[in-house]
């Protein structure tokens, strides 16, 4: 059984979570108009990871017997549109989860809840990876500038990126 409080905020991420899965299709819609599939591939690779966090929080509420309650899920708004700028918002985006997490944190330790902290442990070091991903991405499309040929190679790089299921709490 969970807290009242905690139960809402655990509900309350696992929507931020699926709206990260959306946000990311959208930027891997993105990447696909302008033909750069490791990129593509890279965000398909996202989008599997956010739906493994909804999920292992979705069941994880379930564990503590209590209940999941999933509400509309926002419109994606892909801010930039080009790669600098779509992995800029994408930083900023994983910045503002680990917000979140540490928000949840706050709630679990308010009402005492030593479980959910040590299951929210979890996330807090999957955001501390997810940031410096992206930020080694970012830093990279910063070197690379307007040089093509550079950005093909990087585009090759993100291609072998892959999707291995998380171990979650
Ligand atoms: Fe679920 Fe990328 O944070």
């Amino acid at each position: 059984m969970l807290d009242k409080k905690l139960e809402n905020a655990f509900n309350d991420q696992i929507n931020k979570e699926l709206y990260s899965e959306y946000l990311y299709l959208a930027m891997k819609a993105k990447f696909a108009e302008m033909n750069l599939p490791g990129f593509v591939n890279w965000l398909d690779v996202q989008v599997q990871e956010e739906r493994a966090h909804a999920m292992g929080m979705f069941d994880y509420v379930f564990e503590r017997n209590a209940q999941v309650r999933l509400e509309a899920i926002d419109k994606p708004e892909v801010k930039g549109s080009t790669p600098l700028e779509i992995f800029e918002q994408i930083l900023e985006h994983e910045e503002y989860v680990t917000s979140r997490i540490n928000a949840l944190m706050d709630v679990a330790e308010e009402v005492k809840d030593r479980a959910a902290l040590s299951f929210l442990d979890w996330y807090l070091k999957e955001q501390v990876e997810e940031e410096s991903n992206v930020g080694g991405v970012l830093a990279n499309l910063k070197l690379i500038g307007d040089d093509k040929k550079a950005l093909f190679m990087l585009d090759k790089e993100l291609a072998t990126r892959t999707f291995v299921a998380p171990v979650i709490g």
